[in-house]
């Protein structure tokens, strides 16, 4: 594998997704942003799900698809888990005028919106890896700006692998 491609974690259940999330949420801080990016049910919900357990946010988290953003109190950090799906441009977002203060802040479908949210990004992004195994995934983590350095997504991806393996 040369450098610049990046490194595939794959798992092959929701319950193997939301651990991923849970081993990430014990790495975040304040202030990070995150972006996931897949298709319609690749996962994204459910590794938000995993997250907020690793966060130790005690809500039951859903989808936020028609109310765009919720926060979920949680005892160190909170977890702002928003969804850009129904955001028509990066303007409409901003114009939500999201705290992402003392949180966690994940944005479904973010592709188009983090740069208006953060410097800096840690950009998931989960396929379907075979057609002929439902719970098939694959996932790629990729950092933008200073937070997620080279090393820091290695040490990422050492931490998540050794969450389902
Ligand atoms: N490996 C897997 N990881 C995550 N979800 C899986 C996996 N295998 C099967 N699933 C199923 O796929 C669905 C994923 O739903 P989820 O809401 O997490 O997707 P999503 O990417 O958030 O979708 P949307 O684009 O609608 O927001 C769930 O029904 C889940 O049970
Ligand atoms: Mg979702």
């Amino acid at each position: 594998m040369t450098a610049d491609q990046p490194e595939i974690i794959a798992v092959t259940s929701p319950d193997e997704m939301a651990a991923l999330g849970a081993a990430l949420g014990k790495f975040v801080k304040s202030g990070d942003a995150l972006c996931l990016v897949g298709p319609l049910g690749a996962g994204k919900t459910t590794f938000t799900r995993g997250l907020a357990d690793g966060l130790e946010v005690s809500d039951a988290v859903t989808s936020p698809t028609f109310v765009i953003a919720r926060r979920h109190r949680g005892p160190t950090v909170d977890l702002l888990h928003c969804d850009a799906y129904r955001i028509g441009s990066a303007d409409e977002f901003v114009d939500l005028d999201l705290d992402t203060d003392g949180a966690v802040t994940v944005v479904e479908w973010g592709q188009s919106v983090m740069a208006e949210i953060s410097d800096s990004w840690l950009e998931v992004v989960i396929q379907r890896s075979s057609e002929n195994d439902e719970g098939a995934r694959q996932l790629t983590f990729s950092g933008h700006g200073d937070r997620w350095t080279g090393d820091e997504i290695t040490s990422v991806n050492r931490a998540l692998r050794q969450a389902v393996s």
